[in-house]
């Protein structure tokens, strides 16, 4: 007689036959021919770069990488694989994006995709000069020096093609209002929030042209997160150590102004054959924090790591205490999501990332 207890067995073993088969499928799960993925931004998107950098901004020690293979901390600000890593993997290039930086990447490494990005860095150059850390546009020049490389290697027609069958992706802003702008008097002497978001969005232009002038094609522009809601924000702002600790909603709008201004400036720069892309993290990542339940999370409003209240960067250490299940945190530390933040950011853009592919033809 069919039961559901022994008909459990066999409904296993189909989910394992998909999932094996998913994963045996990896490669190019669907017909893109996306060459390569291209990283620039902040910690976000950082896969180690800073490791080779002079600053404080490092996130390459424990308990960072706490979920990562052998947890091995690689210089990621979270305990695993950040968005870009669930993209590579999904889009079948790879299952992690290396840092630019480090020196022992193998042709096919650099050939299949790198980040560039630096943990602390903004698009206002004085961002990146606060932190001691990589700027948007060294960034870029180092995007110039890595043609000139893989040029060297396979030669600049398939050269060219690589970069312009590329997937570019840019994350960064936050560090602009939450360190430079509300955390020193330098800009806010100079400029109000308005113009300061104009400020930005210059540069974010200069970038962009910049990259089309490498000959950048698929470009993805995030927008900013609900920046009121990061736990040490909530601590600087509200005083609040301990109870609900609410988000400081004003700092957020300031979030979702930037990113309705942002969305027009894309727009302007968009056509077909340089596809721009805006990539909205603000809603997934608020909806986590609203109503962390239906996420299966059970803290959204301090980091796993430490007290979770002020621990970022080298304050989240090996004397750190962490946190029982990190997957129960929308935040590892004070200020950057968990992994299955990450990966449930990376659900809410997949939609985007299928309709680009079929729309250009990748
Ligand atoms: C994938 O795309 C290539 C190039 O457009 C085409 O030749 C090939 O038939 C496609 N394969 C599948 C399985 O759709
Ligand atoms: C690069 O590889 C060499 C030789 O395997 C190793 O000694 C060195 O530590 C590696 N460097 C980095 C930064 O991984
Ligand atoms: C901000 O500064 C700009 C010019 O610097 C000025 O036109 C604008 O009125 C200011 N906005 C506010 C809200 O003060
Ligand atoms: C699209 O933008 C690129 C980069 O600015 C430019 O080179 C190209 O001519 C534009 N194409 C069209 C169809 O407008």
């Amino acid at each position: 007689m069919w039961s559901l207890s022994s008909s459990l067995p066999f409904v296993l073993r189909f989910l394992l036959f998909f999932s094996i088969s998913e994963s045996k499928n990896l490669k190019r799960p669907f017909n893109n021919s996306i060459s390569a993925i291209f990283v620039f931004g902040d910690s976000t998107v950082d896969s180690g770069n800073n490791n080779y950098v002079i600053t404080p901004f490092k996130g390459n020690f424990p308990p960072y990488g706490w979920d990562f293979v052998d947890r091995t901390p690689t210089g990621r600000f979270s305990d695993g694989r950040l968005v870009t890593d669930f993209m590579a993997s999904y889009v079948g290039i790879k299952e992690y994006v290396p840092p630019y930086l480090d020196p022992n990447l193998s042709l096919d490494e650099l050939m299949t995709g790198v980040s560039f990005a630096s943990a602390g860095t903004g698009f206002d150059p004085f961002t990146a000069r606060l932190s001691g850390v990589i700027p948007m546009q060294k960034q870029l020049k180092y995007f110039k020096e890595y043609k000139a490389k893989i040029k060297a290697a396979i030669g600049e027609e398939k050269a060219k093609a690589l970069i312009s069958k590329a997937a570019i992706l840019i994350s960064a802003g936050t560090n602009d209002f939450v360190i430079n702008y509300l955390g020193t008097p330098f800009r806010r002497s100079k400029y109000n929030i308005t113009s300061y978001e104009q400020f930005l969005l210059q540069h974010v232009q200069h970038f962009i042209q910049g990259l089309r002038a490498e000959g950048a094609g698929l470009i993805a522009m995030v927008g900013l997160p609900p920046i009121g809601c990061l736990p040490i924000v909530i601590t600087f702002t509200s005083g609040h150590s301990y109870g609900r600790r609410p988000c400081t909603d004003g700092l957020s709008s300031v979030a979702l102004d930037y990113n309705r201004k942002l969305q027009h400036v894309l727009a302007d720069l968009h056509n077909s054959s340089s596809p721009i892309i805006y990539a909205d993290i603000y809603r997934p990542l608020n909806d986590m924090i609203r109503k962390p339940s239906q996420f299966g999370f059970d803290t959204a409003n301090r980091g796993c790591c430490g007290s979770g209240l002020v621990e970022t960067t080298f304050l989240c250490n090996p004397a750190s205490s962490v946190c029982d299940n990190p997957s129960k945190y929308v935040f590892f530390d004070s200020v950057h999501p968990t992994q299955a933040t990450y990966n449930y950011i990376f659900k809410a853009l997949r939609p985007s990332i299928d309709r680009v592919i079929k729309n250009y033809n990748l």
